[in-house]
């Protein structure tokens, strides 16, 4: 049996499930989209960002990278950001990390993974900006649970300095970066309550430099 073969046939069932469930479906979408949110998470396998929130194909716009790490000299990031506010005009950016994300564990253990080294190197700095606090929380389960929330905060700063979300408030386009977290080991979303829709609200999430209790 070909490997694919049961993806092409549970792809098949899924078409056909959905024109019956939702009539026009495919019609309606094949020449536009018009999704409300960009979704920024990390590519792990078990967080898969339109089912977990319960949304349909064309609602939700979608970039992931290893450790949901938004970096400005990403041109693949930041060009889907700048197609999903300029083009799709979204209203929302959410960033969505989760617990026990495999890059986050390497940064913190400095284990040795090969290329991806270089692309983690940002949460290792991350880590490295926030030791005191993680070295006051002991357990090392604590600690990488608490990385993994603050990588969140900081990726939504790097998404609210980003060039087409900083053009879009200066030209007072609504537009709205939340920070989430998702649990692996249970199927649940936090809000990490850190929320920016302008310049300022940015700057004092950095001053804060931690995001209200969840
Ligand atoms: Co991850």
């Amino acid at each position: 049996m070909d490997p694919l073969d049961r993806l092409l046939a549970n792809n098949r069932e899924w078409a056909a499930r959905m024109k019956k469930e939702h009539p026009g479906f495919f019609d309606a979408l094949k020449d536009q989209q018009s999704p409300e949110y960009l979704w920024i998470g990390c590519s792990d396998s078990r967080v898969p960002a339109n089912e977990i929130v319960g949304l349909l194909p064309g609602e939700l716009f979608v970039h992931r990278t290893v450790a949901n790490l938004v970096v400005p000299s990403d041109l693949n990031c930041v060009s889907v950001i700048q197609f999903a506010v300029d083009v799709l005009r979204v209203k929302h950016i959410i960033v969505c990390g989760h617990y026990g994300c495999s890059g986050v564990r390497a940064a913190l253990r400095e284990d040795e993974i090969g290329v991806a080294d270089n692309w983690l190197m940002h949460v290792r700095h991350t880590r490295d900006r926030h030791e005191a606090e993680l070295d006051g929380l002991g357990p090392d389960d604590a600690r990488f649970r608490r990385l993994c929330e603050i990588n969140v905060v900081e990726q939504v700063q790097n998404v609210a300095h980003t060039t087409p979300v900083q053009h879009a408030w200066r030209v007072g386009q609504e537009l709205t970066i939340h920070g989430l977290i998702y649990g692996v080991e249970d199927g649940l979303l936090k809000d990490l309550g850190i929320r920016a829709a302008s310049r300022t609200e940015v700057t004092e999430i950095r001053r804060r430099g931690k995001p209200e209790p969840g």
